[in-house]
């Protein structure tokens, strides 16, 4: 059975559907454990690269789930029909990719999206506003990098998640972390903090990131 690191069982805490996709799979750990695991029935991978979908087809047949997990070629969402799954995650990438991706979608696009950008989560969060996805859920794992993962749900109206936070802050920490005054959150604010107040003058970019980190601190010290 595959052991997942920290910033997987992250990506993993946050789905539960019946069909699920993972874009960008490489070596399928994911889907093969969310099958082990029973928080789905049917997963899809789809890989763009030959030798991540050679990996993954040899993964998902030494654990046996052929016939749970289909392995398919190609870009993003592309291999898939409209309504086949109910959520999708994609993680380990850029969120230059990750955008890319969602946004050449169009109609396959699920219901639900567990994001895991290795940078930019504020691009991911700005992008959900925009598209009409609610922020359901945020968690920070450790590991190489301190990593976002971000469950994001289709719905009207503008998200309650940022309601009573300073826009900014929640972009760049994002509001479910701030809000629960989560402790890596709490952590990255204050290495910012200490990082851009040794670049911040007047007129230079860093000086508006600092105004930003000492918003969520201001926020997160109230
Ligand atoms: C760094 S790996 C991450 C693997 C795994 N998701 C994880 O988090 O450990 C990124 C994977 O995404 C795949 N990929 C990149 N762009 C893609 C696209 N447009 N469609 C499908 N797969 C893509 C790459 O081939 C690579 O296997």
């Amino acid at each position: 059975m595959p052991s997942l690191d920290a910033r997987l069982e992250a990506v993993l805490g946050l789905v539960h559907a019946h069909s699920h996709a993972d874009i960008g799979s490489d070596h399928a750990s994911l889907p093969i454990e969310l099958i082990h695991r029973g928080q789905i029935v049917r997963g899809v991978i789809v890989e763009l690269n030959s030798g991540p979908l050679l990996l993954a087809r040899q993964n998902v047949r030494r654990a046996g789930l052929q016939d749970r997990i289909d392995v398919r070629a190609g870009d993003g969402f592309s291999p898939l029909a409209p309504g086949e799954v109910q959520s999708a995650s994609l993680s380990g990438m850029g969120a230059q990719t990750m955008l890319g991706i969602l946004d050449r979608a169009g109609e396959t696009l699920p219901p639900a999206l567990i994001l895991q950008p290795n940078d930019s989560p504020r691009r991911v969060r700005v992008w959900a506003l925009a598209h009409g996805y609610h922020l359901s859920a945020e968690r920070l794992a450790e590991g190489h990098w301190t990593y976002p993962v971000l469950r994001l749900e289709q719905r009207g109206g503008p998200d309650p998640a940022y309601a009573g936070l300073p826009l900014d802050a929640a972009l760049r920490y994002g509001p479910h972390l701030l809000g629960s005054g989560d402790p890596l959150a709490r952590r990255q604010v204050w290495a910012d903090i200490v990082r851009l107040s040794k670049v911040a003058a007047p007129g230079r970019p860093a000086e508006g990131d600092l105004a930003v980190a000492q918003a969520a601190l201001s926020w997160l010290n109230r």
